[in-house]
């Protein structure tokens, strides 16, 4: 333990108090090219623990859905746009309020599979013809 116990308390903290970070911000413009190399490691390291922050909440395989709520409905336009007649509904139709049906833009069920996963509450919108 002692390696990293002197890793710690003296090398890391004598190397940070080596980095030539000014007082004020006009301090950067008077920095020296060697100066600025001798930050590019540590920056380097920081930009790696950022990287890595955001990878833990978004994991592989999600970064291009994380935060998406849109996954697989009409992903080859800019906008889904869908206009049903109401004159075309018969007596009910239910339509996803989830992205996650198979048969959009009507609910297929695919809600329960995602609430199970998600454990959320979504639930499609029935439209019904007052009689
Ligand atoms: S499948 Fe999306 S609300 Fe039912």
């Amino acid at each position: 333990m002692e390696p990293v116990a002197r890793l710690v308390k003296v090398s890391i903290p004598n190397y940070l108090s080596g980095l030539p970070i000014p007082d004020s911000i006009g301090g950067w413009f008077h920095l020296g090219i060697k100066d600025w190399f001798s930050l590019i490691p540590p920056t380097a390291v920081l930009a790696g623990l950022g990287y890595m922050s955001y990878r833990a909440f978004c994991p592989k395989g999600r970064p291009p859905s994380c935060g998406r709520v849109n996954l697989a409905v009409k992903k080859d336009v800019a906008k889904v746009v869908d206009t049903i007649d109401v004159e075309d509904i018969a007596d009910k139709a239910v339509f996803c309020r989830c992205w996650r049906s198979k048969n959009w833009p009507y609910c297929d069920g695919a809600h329960g599979a995602h609430n199970k996963e998600h454990n959320d509450n979504v639930g499609p919108i029935v439209v019904t013809k007052k009689k």
